[in-house]
């Protein structure tokens, strides 16, 4: 990683001040971005040269990682350094980060379509669930599927405003419960077995995320060797939490991306398989809360 940390480096000083926006200006705006960002690009790097990446795309992949939340210095600081949740408006703020990134490399010609449709895309889910487009599996451009990995990871480990960082082993959980669904598995892969984690050449079907078990050929799910007992409904409901944890995910997209189902008019099922929920995972240190208007969130107790 050493080497790849050298090679940014190396990238950062030899662009042209005259043709590039300085990375500096990044700095300038938020350190924190700033060094995520550098993070995200030798991850990426790493990631790219075990995918055999040639030189100009491994070039283009740096560059591509070191101004892709650039968008972010538009975004007002006292949103970006929060250091509680975001409200919806707020988050919907951060959202356009991709999109105002990608305009603002947009009419500078030594950015190309590959590094502005990195970008653009790297918010995009492999599952279709992400923003701003939407997107699934293979019509996400390869740097965006890349940079999802790299950038999760990064974030995961890193301290944030609004929570602490969290280990390596959980962050590296995390890529391998999200192969396939929120990642690229091909590349999740590649990912982790440069941090020498063995994945079968089929996707996880028991996945481990903190002291969770999930096993997704019986649909349970174990917190440290004690099965929890789930029903269909309420499984479904703790994975999609899982997946989310620390985000609010409002009542009508639990019924629809859990339960494969539009809500019901009065949300009763749904309020009594969370309430059966947190009664079977009392005690595990990780709570399901409901903020009004913003819908339902677990986070640790
Ligand atoms: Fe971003």
């Amino acid at each position: 990683m050493k080497a790849t940390t050298d090679y940014i480096h190396s990238v950062i000083t030899s662009l042209d001040a005259e043709r590039f926006i300085p990375v500096t200006d990044i700095k300038r705006k938020s350190d924190h971005i700033y060094q995520h960002s550098i993070e995200v690009s030798g991850i990426a790097m790493a990631i790219g040269y075990e995918l055999k990446l040639n030189a100009t795309q491994l070039e283009q992949l740096a560059l591509c990682a070191l101004y892709h939340d650039i968008g972010m210095t538009t975004v007002s600081p006292e949103i970006v350094n929060k250091n509680t949740l975001l409200h919806r408006d707020e988050f919907d703020q951060i959202k356009t980060h991709p999109i105002v990134g990608e305009e603002l490399l947009q009419n500078n010609p030594v950015y190309s379509n590959d590094i502005r449709l990195g970008i653009f895309h790297h918010h995009e889910r492999y599952d279709g669930f992400g923003y701003p487009h939407g997107l699934r599996s293979e019509e996400i451009p390869l740097f965006s599927r890349i940079l999802a990995v790299a950038d999760v990871y990064a974030a995961l480990v890193a301290n944030r405003p609004h929570r602490k960082a969290v280990s390596r082993t959980t962050a590296i959980e995390y890529i391998t419960l999200e192969m396939g669904r929120g990642f690229d598995a091909e590349i999740a892969k590649t990912f982790l077995a440069i941090h020498n984690v063995n994945v079968p050449p089929c996707l996880p079907e028991v996945v481990k995320w903190n002291l969770f078990t999930i096993n997704m050929l019986n649909s349970s799910v174990y917190y440290n060797k004690t099965n929890l007992m789930l029903t269909k409904h309420e499984y479904a409901l703790l994975v999609l939490f899982i997946k989310n944890f620390e985000n609010h995910i409002p009542a009508h997209l639990l019924y629809e991306k859990a339960w494969n189902a539009p809500m019901d008019s009065n949300t009763t099922s749904l309020r009594g398989a969370i309430k059966r929920l947190r009664a079977k995972m009392d005690g595990c240190g990780w709570l399901i809360n409901y903020v009004r208007g913003e819908g339902y969130i677990f986070e640790r107790e």
